[in-house]
């Protein structure tokens, strides 16, 4: 068979590993042509294709990004591009198609499957982890992993300047990264997109902290919304409609300030935690996705995604996967808010 794969959306450690699973299984299982499209939806529009050989896979495991570049382009937002993605297909003779993405990537093949039969399998990815019918997306725990490595850095200077220190870290409808990266990295506050927060109800809290401890970390999610509006960096949208987030640690840090008169500063991971080497759970989940996909395209069931149930690699439709986001687990958050400012019975605003 003649097989092709994209990377769409936010690039994510592990995307290699994936793209690597695909090659050797497709080769060397079922003796299939690989190629991939650059620059995810936007290369199957545009025909940027390249065949993929054993060599390409050679030594990707431990780099971070993807080989295959990435775009945030919508075909049902470019001018015929459903169409042009059909007509590059058969133009390029591929069999079938693996779609890795979030929620926007797999949304567009779920269209595509269903409105033109396009044979099509999608693989999830999201350092958000915030795509539905999958325990975990690959990606999720190589970022956690740097929030928690730098909330020990927090630590140790806002110990040495009894400062109170906000991190803002991604997570635009989840608060996945801020809850897991911040109970990993000691954090004494997090707010999360899922929850309004009451700025004094913060403030006082972080206050009791610093005078207990000396010092105080708070972690705040981009998503999370101050005074009830989202914090924006500009007003432009990308294909998919979602606004540039970014600002929050600064108001949040600030309105500390203001209110208790302790030093308070921010910091912004950003893309830092996006970037650079995937962790050995990451490289093995995205192996185990990218095994998964190939086999599933040879058993012809397109339309579906490949799932982590449990320890399990299944999968799942597509539709099931897209339209509602996983949001963080409610249960988890509640158990785990003794940690975090619980210095005063909390009382978030619903
Ligand atoms: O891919 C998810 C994500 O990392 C979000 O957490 C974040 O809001 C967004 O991507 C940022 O995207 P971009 O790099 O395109 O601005």
């Amino acid at each position: 068979m003649k097989l092709a794969i994209l990377t769409g959306g936010g690039d994510c450690p592990g995307l290699n590993n994936v793209i690597r699973a695909v090659i050797i299984q497709g080769i060397k299982k079922y003796g299939d042509e690989i190629f991939g499209y650059l620059y995810g939806w936007k290369g199957s529009i545009n025909n940027l294709i390249k065949p993929l050989t054993l060599a390409d896979a050679e030594g990707i495991f431990s780099q971070g990004g993807t080989i295959l570049k990435s775009s945030r382009t919508n075909p049902y937002k470019v001018e015929d591009g459903s169409k042009k993605v059909l007509e590059n297909l058969k133009l390029n003779k591929i069999d079938a198609l693996i779609a890795v993405g979030g929620e926007d990537t797999c949304g567009v093949a779920d269209k595509l499957y269903k409105d033109f039969k396009v044979p099509i399998v999608c693989v999830p990815k999201t350092i958000d982890n915030d795509l539905s019918a999958t325990d975990q997306t690959f990606g999720f725990d190589t970022s956690i992993s740097i929030i928690c490595d730098a909330l020990d850095r927090l630590h140790t200077t806002a110990r040495s300047h009894d400062r109170v220190l906000v991190l803002e870290v991604m997570g635009r409808h989840a608060g996945w990264l801020a809850a897991m990266g911040g109970l990993a990295g000691g954090a004494d506050y997090i707010l999360i997109p899922e929850e309004k927060f009451d700025i004094d109800h913060v403030a006082k809290s972080v206050a009791k902290r610093k005078q207990e401890a000396g010092y105080a970390i708070v972690v705040v999610a981009e998503g999370a919304k101050f005074a009830n509006e989202e914090v924006l960096k500009d007003q432009e949208k990308d294909a998919f409609g979602h606004v540039k987030l970014g600002g929050i640690g600064d108001r949040v840090a600030k309105a500390i300030e203001a209110k208790t008169g302790m030093e308070t500063r921010a910091s912004s991971l950003g893309h830092i935690q996006r970037g650079g080497s995937p962790t050995a759970y990451d490289r093995v989940l995205g192996t185990r996705y990218g095994l998964h996909a190939v086999d599933l395209i040879h058993d012809k069931k397109f339309g579906r995604m490949v799932s982590l149930q449990g320890n399990k690699i299944t999968d799942v439709s597509v539709s099931e996967a897209v339209g509602t986001l996983k949001t963080l687990d409610k249960n988890f958050y509640e158990q785990i808010k003794i940690f975090f400012g619980d210095t005063i019975k909390a009382k978030a605003k619903v």
